[in-house]
């Protein structure tokens, strides 16, 4: 123990007063042993630093700050070095505002496009996440505080983030879910992370001994602060034995009687305290900015710093009779909302209050284009305009080209809430219609955190995918549309024709209890390449206005080289991609999975030689019978391509490993051939290792402080008006256009009891609450 003599000193009292805040967003302190408070703040793609009023999801005013791109976009600039620059001016301007933890980067994987926060979280596989989240923790924490790595783990959905049992088979939580983190603990040593909400297979992840003790501390050597999510906590002396040192945010000392409580019982042995406070004053003392000198963030280079991440993180999806860049003095017109409104960040906790903000339509203005005009076409928050749709198709008939700025709209991606689909409003849907009959001549910039249904795709020349850049979305995309800036980004995630080809379409997002990942490790491109389906856009797919060549791959000891040339007439970048594939593989597994890729800039005419290093973990599976990663025997193609679909240059080589005894293919069927839209629950109870537990609410017993809101409508009277005015509520403002405002109603309806005192800030008290459901039980 580093903190021995301070702790002998502290009383049981003091020590348990440590383990939660003492207000929203700080740490308590104890002057008398000189222990001073720190302050925790959102995160992830900027500082969310609330001057007034605190909450978790973004509803009261926070202090301006740099926006950068979220990390569903800066995902797409595969450029670590960017994102770890990003990270350096985030922690910069943290510091500058006394911010000791900075809750981020979200690092969950997007399991399904709808999860509702996939736009904060960096891609669908788990290579890809680790590589560049360790990039942005090493910035974060270059300024001497700590980054906080976030939900561990298995957040998949948010649709009853609070309660839904995430039931995962170990070989996919490892491969999949915790590869991520792993990579994040191992490169970047984090100081904090932060537990989720969900319970992950029947434990809550915060209390949850396997996620904490056995794999965080244990095995990858974690040696910092585990944090709640806000409000996550459950049973506290529970969590504290999970290594949960710290819960946020206060809770008006309840849950620190508990922890007395437990002690004094004999239930909670008290060097499990001591561990934890002990391992609490090593963060505090990491991070303490109370006797730093005070740091100045120069927010001017900073907004810089955010046009260039989201010109390197955009995607140009298409680009016909090479439309683009478009030429100067062009007589182009501007149509949609979005260009004179952007859409550049997410909702929720994430939500930066910018320190400026430029829109794409004031930039084509300032630019050499000839813009003959601009127009609204369409009803930001849906519903039919004929007005504004006839407006647009006239001033379309006059251009030589139209730019058309579509996307979804701020209620569509948010915490709290999944996606309901795919699909872009029907009134923009019919507005690309009607377009493209007067003018041959489409761009469409899109504006969105992920994947989107494009049926438009084959009509229109150009697609150019914003993502949520940030800020600077409209320097940004104008330097693209012109050519000042040569496009780059390539997809984190695949954009499937249509959502019911998403594997685990026909499971997301669960039942009422649990929310079973039967796909197993067949999401995102591991299932579209396995099983042969088609998409729309691949992984790692994206355009650029040169061409590159591959050639001369050589491969000595897992070092693989190659040429990359600029084939074509501009300067550019290009992400080269490295895959490997098992040959005649015994066991079920994923065809190709990403190992390597660099970003590599290239003049016109210019080779450089890249070199992408494997390692022998590249090639394990995870077997849950060994508790380790092992290797099948065999050869392995290495593949270099420019997505997952283009592959340029392969290579075999041979690995010495085990000729394997579990996961075989002729055990399991569907998972043999990806068929994982349809798995038996005997197969996933095989893979599993264990029966299933039940999908459903077991509506005769009592509910109880886990239970919720929603729950409480099948119980009495009571329960049920509850339930009805907290919809009322939801209706009447989605009604009256607050779709945000009905998003965070809808919240509360999926809310755990426990958790009424802690966000009413014990303005309602526990024993409250417990009557309330001593009524609803009656
Ligand atoms: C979110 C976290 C966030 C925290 C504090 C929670 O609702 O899940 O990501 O850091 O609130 O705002």
């Amino acid at each position: 123990m580093k903190h021995k003599d301070i702790i002998k000193q502290m009383t049981l009292e003091e020590k348990a007063s440590l383990m939660s805040g003492q207000n929203f967003w700080n740490t308590k302190a104890i002057e008398r042993h000189g222990i001073p408070s720190i302050m925790l703040t959102d995160g992830p793609h900027g500082v969310r630093k609330q001057g007034g009023k605190a909450d978790h999801l973004g509803l009261n005013k926070s202090l301006p700050a740099t926006c950068y791109p979220t990390a569903a976009t800066l995902a797409n600039s595969w450029d670590k070095s960017l994102i770890n620059e990003v990270g350096q001016d985030i922690g910069k301007e943290a510091r500058s505002e006394k911010v000791s933890v900075l809750l981020g980067p979200g690092l969950n994987i997007k399991r399904n496009p709808l999860c509702g926060r996939n736009f904060e979280y960096f891609s669908e596989d788990p290579y890809l996440t680790g590589e560049l989240a360790s990039e942005m923790v090493k910035g974060i924490q270059s300024n001497g505080i700590s980054a906080c790595p976030k939900h561990y783990a298995v957040n998949s959905q948010e649709h009853m983030r609070m309660t839904i049992d995430e039931i995962v088979d170990e070989r996919s939580l490892r491969e999949i879910y915790l590869t991520g983190f792993e990579k994040v603990v191992k490169e970047s040593n984090p100081h904090t992370i932060m537990s989720s909400y969900n319970k992950v297979n029947g434990e809550y992840a915060n209390e949850n001994q396997h996620l904490a003790n056995n794999i965080l501390y244990s095995e990858w050597g974690f040696d910092g602060v585990i944090v709640t999510d806000w409000g996550g906590n459950n049973d506290r002396v529970a969590g504290l034995k999970a290594h949960n040192q710290l819960e946020m945010p206060s809770t008006n000392g309840i849950t620190d009687q508990e922890i007395v409580e437990a002690v004094n019982a004999g239930t909670l042995d008290e060097s499990v305290l001591d561990e934890a406070v002990d391992q609490l004053l090593s963060l505090i003392n990491k991070v303490r900015l109370d006797d730093q000198e005070s740091v100045q963030a120069d927010y001017e280079e900073h907004h810089n710093k955010a046009v260039e991440a989201a010109r390197q993180s955009m995607v140009l999806l298409k680009n016909e009779n090479n439309i683009l860049p478009l030429n100067e003095e062009e007589k182009v017109a501007v149509i949609g909302d979005f260009a004179k409104n952007p859409r550049y960040q997410g909702a929720g906790s994430s939500l930066i209050n910018p320190y400026k903000l430029s829109n794409p339509l004031n930039n084509l203005e300032d630019s050499p284009l000839n813009i003959v005009g601009y127009a609204q076409g369409f009803k930001r928050m849906g519903g039919k305009s004929s007005k504004l749709l006839k407006e647009a198709t006239s001033l379309a008939k006059s251009a030589e080209t139209v730019i058309l700025f579509i996307g979804l709209d701020e209620s569509k991606e948010a915490e709290g809430v999944d996606r309901e689909d795919l699909k872009l409003p029907q009134n923009q849907l019919d507005l690309v219609e009607s377009l493209v009959k007067v003018n041959k001549n489409v761009v469409v910039v899109l504006a969105g955190g992920g994947a989107l249904e494009l049926p438009f795709a084959d009509q229109v020349q150009g697609i150019l995918h914003t993502y949520l850049s940030g800020q600077g979305v409209g320097e940004a995309v104008v330097d693209v549309l012109l050519g000042k800036h040569n496009p780059s980004g390539k997809l984190n995630e695949t954009f499937p024709i249509v959502y019911s080809d998403i594997p685990s379409s026909p499971y997301f997002p669960g039942d009422q209890v649990t929310s079973e990942h039967k796909e197993g490790l067949f999401i995102g491109y591991r299932y579209f390449e396995t099983a042969n389906i088609p998409v729309r856009y691949p992984f790692g797919y994206g355009l650029s206005y040169t061409t590159f060549e591959y050639s001369n791959i050589k491969i000595d000891r897992l070092n693989v080289s190659f040429d990359l040339t600029n084939s074509g007439q501009v300067a550019g970048a290009e992400i080269a991609q490295l895959y490997i594939e098992k040959v005649d593989s015994e066991i079920f597994r994923s065809k190709k999975e990403l190992k390597g890729f660099d970003k590599v800039h290239l003049e016109p005419g210019e080779t450089k030689r890249v070199t992408l290093a494997l390692t022998r973990r590249d090639f394990s599976y995870y077997n849950p019978e060994i508790k380790d990663w092992e290797i099948e025997s065999g050869n392995y193609k290495v593949q270099v391509g420019s997505s997952v679909q283009e592959i340029h240059l392969e290579e075999t080589v041979e690995m010495d490993g085990v000729s394997p005894s579990i996961f075989l293919k002729s055990e399991y069927p569907h998972y043999a051939v990806a068929q994982v839209k349809d798995i038996p629950d005997s197969e996933f109870e095989k893979l599993l290792g264990e029966k299933l537990p039940p999908k459903t609410w077991d509506l005769h017993k009592d509910l109880g402080m886990n239970d919720t809101i929603n729950q409480a409508q099948y119980k009495n009277w009571l329960g049920k008006s509850l339930y009805n005015l907290i919809m009322f509520f939801h209706f009447f403002f989605k009604k009256i256009g607050k779709p945000l405002t009905a998003n965070n109603v809808y919240f509360v309806i999926n809310m755990p009891f426990r958790q009424i005192d802690r966000f009413s800030g014990g303005k309602i008290s526990r024993k409250n609450v417990e009557r309330l459901l001593r009524w609803i039980n009656r």
